[in-house]
């Protein structure tokens, strides 16, 4: 593992700052609590999502490995060589390892493991070391920065197949994917391609107990945001008198994640010099997961300056891979 370059996401001073300024303006909105997902995603955080992707109510995370299994071998077939592979989130790995895999059959590979979680780069470490030909270099920043970070790295004679699975782009609220995706194009060359996994639209009842399961793991995800924020800004929030609600909302094609006020109660967050006052079942947005239709990926990517020249479909669940290329 090369972690040689690697560099921390940002000084912790900005870090506390940037969530200080986020929380303030997010529960102290008048109408709708917020509470942005990025802080879902401590140690525990990712932890616990990888609990989520065993759930048999989470097919999400399963359909993309069966893609990746199946068809890795002619995704890497129609990229020019010499290939590197970047991941924007790249979790564990787990999944990912049967398209590295495939790749490293075909040639030395570099994979740039794009990460915030100190965990989830352990894991990913543990979980590609059998993998002949890889190198991992690890780039512990958010995803755009940590992009330019590894197209700095890449030899100039390289192609870049950059990932984004699992439907991570269902985290933005539609307009703020289209800038990413614009954002993430301006760092392609031609030759370059970007593997985007979208979770497609299924029945509310197929998908409402996928984020809502009957172990709890996806409550405890959810209310890890509030032990996260306990710990890093002196809070004195109450997990017990907050409940996990998980709400699907057909207008914009999404699940909407929230943690409900069991009574009228007040927080302190110290370290944000905030008070806040929740009534009884007051509920504090804290993620949205949009769905797709498969068409509808095309068209966004086409938005942002994207060719489509492939997709792949799941037949057990609803979840689609398709490569893009810079148009
Ligand atoms: C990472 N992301 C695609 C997951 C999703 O399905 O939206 C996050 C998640 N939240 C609750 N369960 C899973």
């Amino acid at each position: 593992m090369d972690t040689s370059n690697s560099s921390p996401v940002l000084p912790i001073s900005d870090l506390l700052a940037s969530m200080v300024s986020d929380v303030q303006a997010g529960l102290g909105h008048a109408r709708q609590k917020t509470l942005p997902s990025t802080y879902l995603w401590d140690d525990i955080g990712s932890a616990l999502f990888d609990t989520i992707t065993l759930l048999p109510e989470y097919g999400l995370s399963r359909a993309g490995e069966r893609l990746l299994k199946a068809h890795g071998e002619e995704i890497v077939s129609r990229m020019s060589a010499p290939l590197a592979v970047a991941e924007l989130g790249s979790g564990t790995a787990h999944n990912t390892r049967w398209l590295l895999s495939a790749l490293c059959r075909r040639q030395p590979t570099t994979y740039y493991a794009i990460e915030v979680s100190r965990w989830a780069l352990q894991r990913c470490r543990a979980e590609l070391a059998t993998i002949a030909g890889l190198t991992v270099s690890e780039i512990p920043r958010f995803y755009l920065e940590g992009l330019e970070d590894a197209v700095g790295r890449l030899p100039r004679s390289h192609r870049l197949l950059v990932l984004f699975l699992g439907s991570t782009i269902g985290n933005f609220e539609r307009p703020a994917a289209d800038v990413f995706l614009g954002d993430l194009r301006a760092l392609l060359r031609p030759g370059d391609a970007l593997l985007l996994g979208t979770d497609l639209q299924q029945s509310e009842e197929a998908l409402l107990p996928a984020y809502d399961d009957a172990r709890g793991v996806t409550a405890a995800f959810n209310l890890n945001m509030l032990a996260r924020l306990n710990r890093d800004l002196d809070g004195d929030f109450d997990l017990r008198q907050f409940c996990h609600r998980a709400v699907y909302e057909p207008r914009h094609r999404r699940v909407e994640l929230y943690l409900e006020s069991q009574r009228l109660q007040r927080v302190r967050l110290r370290k944000a010099d905030l008070d806040v006052e929740l009534g009884a079942g007051e509920a504090i947005l804290t993620e949205y997961s949009h769905k797709f239709d498969a068409y509808e990926v095309t068209t966004m990517a086409r938005r942002a300056r994207y060719r489509s020249v492939a997709q792949w479909r799941d037949a057990l669940w609803p979840f689609a891979h398709t490569l893009l290329v810079p148009d």
